[in-house]
């Protein structure tokens, strides 16, 4: 049969919150992406682009820096005057850099964006998103594993991954590893394939591994190749699942749980700044040998 799709998914954003380089950050990593020539090249804050027919684009997650984004890409630019190819955002969760995007994206442009009831609460709350005109902008609230289409012939649905409030929510020590509308994955569907987007994920279960299997691709949690990293590197006090990252390395990594899926795309995104698989050296191959790639802005996959 004739394959009728041709779904692109072009990475806007490889980096986790902050970029690399992060605007305070010396680390060896934020330091070489700083060289002018350097193999390490910038990397702007997590999103990514879904399209079918080349022209009307989904936008998967509302980094800060959707503007350089935009310019980066041209599919995403303007056709006519006063016109966006952006139909719709989906939100994974109420992170800054997953949010703060939508106060980029105010210049009187109709577009609807996709999330959950908390994460649509975050957004209702806060006061600084009534930038984005209402009678333009809509929110359109979707449950757990209810199916929606961010884009004609696109089926999404949103799966609940273990994860926490967002940061600027902690109060005290937040609960961990919460299944609920906080953190969520995204399954896609198209023209018989499958595919996933899980940029933050707390813990892996046995459900969510097996859900997984056959997919056509997987874009996943790379924040932090160690629990520790940051501690180690001196940059913070926090470990990765304290932030609701479960790292890509050691039993309980990912790589060992999602390496053996027959998987043909697998694609760590939502790298942070400090993370060693940015540059060649033993934790990049380890990662490359178990089967995954290593996300960076630009990337695109057809399928
Ligand atoms: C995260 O992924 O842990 C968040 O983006 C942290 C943050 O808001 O800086
Ligand atoms: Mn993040
Ligand atoms: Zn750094």
């Amino acid at each position: 049969m004739k394959n009728t799709s041709d779904l692109r998914v072009v990475v806007l954003g490889a980096a986790a919150g902050g970029g690399l380089p992060q605007w305070n950050c010396g680390c060896r990593n934020c330091s070489a992406a700083r060289e002018p020539g350097s193999s390490l090249r910038p990397q702007t804050q997590s999103s990514l682009a879904v399209s079918l027919d080349g022209e009307a684009w989904a936008i998967f997650n509302a980094s800060p820096d959707i503007r350089q984004q935009i310019q980066d890409n041209r599919a995403l630019q303007p056709r006519r005057l006063r016109h966006s190819p952006i139909n719709s955002l989906v939100l994974t969760n109420g992170d800054i850099d997953h949010l703060a995007g939508l106060l980029v994206l105010r210049e009187k442009q109709p577009f609807t964006v996709f999330a959950t009831g908390a994460v649509a609460e975050v957004i209702a709350d806060n006061p600084v998103f009534g930038v984005l005109d209402p009678g333009l902008v809509s929110t359109r609230v979707v449950a757990i594993e209810e199916p929606f289409f961010p884009l004609p012939g696109l089926e999404a649905r949103l799966l609940a991954v273990p994860g926490k409030v967002p940061l600027f929510l902690e109060d005290g020590d937040p609960e961990l590893e919460v299944e609920g509308e906080q953190t969520v994955g995204l399954e896609l569907r198209a023209d018989g394939k499958r595919l996933y987007y899980i940029p933050g994920c707390g813990a892996l279960s046995d459900r969510l591994v097996a859900r997984l299997e056959g997919a056509d691709a997987l874009f996943f949690d790379g924040t932090l190749f160690s629990d520790d990293e940051m501690i180690a590197a001196g940059v913070g006090q926090k470990t990765g699942r304290r932030m609701g990252h479960m790292p890509i390395a050691g039993e309980d990594g990912s790589l060992k749980a999602l390496g053996p899926l027959k998987v043909p795309r697998k694609i760590y995104v939502h790298i942070n700044n400090t993370n060693p698989i940015w540059q060649a050296g033993p934790e990049r191959e380890q990662v490359e040998g178990h089967g995954f790639e290593v996300g960076f802005d630009g990337m695109e996959i057809r399928l």
